[in-house]
């Protein structure tokens, strides 16, 4: 059984953690899968409880810059890019301190972190309390559509945790743009919630990932979470649909493309932000109304690259990847 605690229920959630439990939270992003970072067997459970490859590491949340700097030893850039960013959608990749208190298991045994501060009061007040790292992937299982609802997470995990801490729907609706700064260059890992053009306004050129489409990218995975397959919901997906066939649902950006045999708005007026935080709840919805109306894929308007077009439509081609 998966409790369900009301949004000011934070300081019973941060107990749980602090007990070894995993709880379920909210961040502006999407929910996390909160452990105690520091406590093995916590961290251990994630895994678990997620199915989550043991080489991919866990991002770390903190209630401010100054509680992620005890464990993470930031540069300039990361001072500038935290006081600009955070809280928000941007998580830091850097060096662990030698007293770096969380877990070697949480990093993947890697020898930098991966921190941030999310901008959700809900979550910011668990954070608080808890007092500890919390190490938090998105609490779905792994491969599988992010939740952006607590409801999303009972469907994906219920059973599996102690609780979800519930904050409502998640503002921004996709992960956080994940941004390594520990190798001595900037290299963006995962396009996310920040777009790169306002971290290169902070902090100048930013290494781009390697486009999903080129072989070269699954051999070269610096981002071991950045795996193909990923958010893959059980209808296989067509992307760039320009046309529509009657047995298809259809995720629209837009005027909807006639003749679908179901359809999910991402957003009317053509607008990425809007958009994403459409997207996850738009791929759960279309996928099960297309298995009650038999249907046989998802198609997918063309999304443009500008703002959060570009995590969208990474976590897009990920949904359509190959499984
Ligand atoms: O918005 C978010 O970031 C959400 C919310 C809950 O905060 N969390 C999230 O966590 O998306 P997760 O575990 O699903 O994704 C973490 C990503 C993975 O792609 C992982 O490989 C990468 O960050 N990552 C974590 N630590 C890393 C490290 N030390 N070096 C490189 N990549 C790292
Ligand atoms: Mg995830």
């Amino acid at each position: 059984m998966t409790l369900r605690l009301a949004a000011d229920q934070a300081d019973r959630a941060a107990a749980l953690l602090r007990a070894g439990d995993l709880v379920a939270f909210p961040t502006e992003t999407v929910y996390g899968l909160g452990a105690d970072a520091r406590n093995a067997r916590a961290v251990a459970a994630v895994f678990e409880a997620k199915g989550r490859p043991h080489f991919n590491p866990l991002i770390c949340h903190f209630p401010d810059a100054e509680a992620a700097f005890a464990e993470v030893l930031p540069d300039a850039r990361a001072r500038a890019l935290a006081e600009a960013f955070w809280p928000g959608p941007l998580t830091l990749v850097l060096p662990r301190r030698p007293e770096c208190r969380v877990d070697l298991l949480a990093g993947a045994g890697l020898d930098t972190l991966a921190v941030r501060v999310p901008a959700h009061p809900v979550a910011l007040a668990l954070l608080r309390a808890a007092a500890v790292p919390v190490a938090g992937p998105s609490a779905n299982r792994s491969g599988q559509v992010s939740p952006t609802t607590a409801a999303h997470v009972q469907d994906g995990l219920g059973g599996r945790i102690a609780a979800v801490l519930d904050g409502g729907p998640c503002e921004v609706g996709v992960e956080s743009s994940v941004l390594d700064l520990a190798a001595g260059g900037a290299a963006l890992l995962r396009h996310g919630g920040v777009p790169v053009e306002a971290i290169e306004a902070v902090i100048g050129p930013v290494a781009r990932p390697i486009p999903l489409s080129t072989a070269a990218a699954s051999r070269s995975l610096r981002s071991p979470g950045m795996m193909l397959s990923h958010y893959a919901p059980s209808l296989p997906v067509r992307l760039e649909a320009r046309e529509v066939a009657s047995d298809e649902a259809l995720l629209a950006f837009g005027p909807p493309l006639p003749g679908a045999g179901a359809v999910w708005q991402m957003s009317d007026a053509r607008d990425p932000t809007e958009a994403a935080t459409r997207l996850f709840a738009g791929l759960r919805w279309l996928d099960a109304e297309g298995a009650r109306l038999g249907l046989s894929r998802i198609a997918v308007m063309p999304v443009p690259m500008e703002g959060l077009g570009a995590a969208i439509n990474d976590r897009l081609t990920r949904a359509a990847a190959p499984r």
